[in-house]
This record gives C-alpha cells, sequence and structure tokens, in this order.
C-alpha cells in the first residue's frame, strides 16, 4: 500500500491543537464583535480550511467573500511581489471586515492587501491569521488575532501547500527540503 501525502513530514500542530485554538479565537473575535455582523474576506488559496472551521464557531451574523491572490514565482517563501486574480464579490464599503490569512510571514502580502481594501473605506478592517512567523517580518505590520506564533521553518497541510501539494492534509507539518 502506498503511503500518504505528507505522512513523512513531522508534525507541528496536530488537528486537536488547532481544532482547540480555533474554537478560542472564534469565542474571542464572537466577544469583541458582538451585536455587528462582521463580513470575513478569506485570501485564496491558503486560507481557506482555516476560514471555513472559524466561521462556523462564530456566534455572529457572519457574510463570506474571498480574494484570491497569487505570489509570482513558485517558490517555498512568498517573494512580495503579489497580483490580485479573483477581486470580492461584494462591497466592503462601511462593512466591519476580517480578513482571514493562514499565514502572515514576511508581512509584504498583508500590508498590500490592506492598501487594497483601505481603498474601499470599510468602517473597521482587522486580520486573523492562524500561523505567524514574526522572525520573517520584512515589513511593519502584526495580525489583531494570532493562532500560534511558530518559528521559521516551512510548513504545509491545513491550507497551506508545498507547490500545490498537502493543503488537504488535517494538521500543520514542517516541510524539509531531502
Ligand atoms: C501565503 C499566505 C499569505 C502570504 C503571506 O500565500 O496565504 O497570503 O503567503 O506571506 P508574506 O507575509 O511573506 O507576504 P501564498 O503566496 O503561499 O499563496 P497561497 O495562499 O495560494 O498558498
Amino acid at each position: 500500500m502506498n503511503e500518504l501525502p505528507g505522512s513523512n513530514l513531522e508534525v507541528l500542530l496536530d488537528a486537536e491543537t488547532i481544532a482547540g485554538r480555533v474554537r478560542e479565537l472564534a469565542a474571542q473575535i464572537s466577544a469583541d464583535y458582538r451585536g455587528r455582523p462582521l463580513r470575513l474576506v478569506g485570501i485564496l488559496k491558503g486560507a481557506w480550511v482555516f476560514l471555513a472551521d472559524l466561521a462556523r464557531h462564530l456566534d455572529l451574523e457572519v457574510t463570506v467573500d474571498f480574494l484570491s491572490i497569487a505570489s509570482y514565482g513558485n517558490n517555498s517563501y512568498s517573494s512580495g511581489a503579489v497580483r490580485i486574480t479573483k477581486d470580492l464579490d461584494q462591497s466592503i464599503k462601511g462593512l466591519d471586515v476580517l480578513i482571514v490569512e493562514d499565514i502572515l510571514d514576511t508581512g509584504q502580502t498583508f500590508e498590500y492587501l490592506r492598501g487594497v481594501l483601505e481603498a474601499h473605506k470599510p468602517k473597521s478592517l482587522k486580520l486573523v491569521t492562524l500561523l505567524d512567523k514574526p522572525s520573517r517580518r520584512v515589513r511593519p505590520v502584526r495580525a489583531d488575532y494570532v493562532g500560534f506564533t511558530i518559528p521559521d521553518v516551512f510548513v504545509a497541510g491545513y491550507g497551506l501547500d508545498y507547490a500545490q501539494q498537502y493543503r488537504h492534509l488535517p494538521d500543520v507539518r514542517i516541510w524539509r527540503a531531502t
């Protein structure tokens, strides 16, 4: 029998640990936005798994939209050069908006996205990221909500990829070049 993809990779965050932290984040966000409708904007592709789990634990009036972006190149780490490949479907003007990301790394993507989305005049704009790698930051940005702060290792699974693989894994694993 063939081994499952990624079964050779070391688990950094198992599914149970992630699920527990996602519930905590959802409780905190629900308390902070209590009584206010919230628009989640998921950044594709990496955020789709996290957004699906987070949204289902929010005790709020929630709507969801997606923005699809692509970094130029196919490297392990983002180059900072970003292009939008799918824009928002609905206006965010006057809304409380929470950007949902899988990982905040150098900060270049978020800095770009923040500029693009603030131009649409939301009432508020915040960021929740499942993973934060502050040691990699080159831009002065921070997330409002962080699931896990992780060291500078390349991770895949739970939405994150290596060369488009491993996004479907239920946990976050460390990918190392062999
Ligand atoms: C990841 C992640 C962020 C970005 C963060 O996306 O989803 O958008 O990198 O990196 P930065 O802070 O260094 O800019 P990626 O380019 O891997 O695309 P994907 O979401 O489609 O996997």
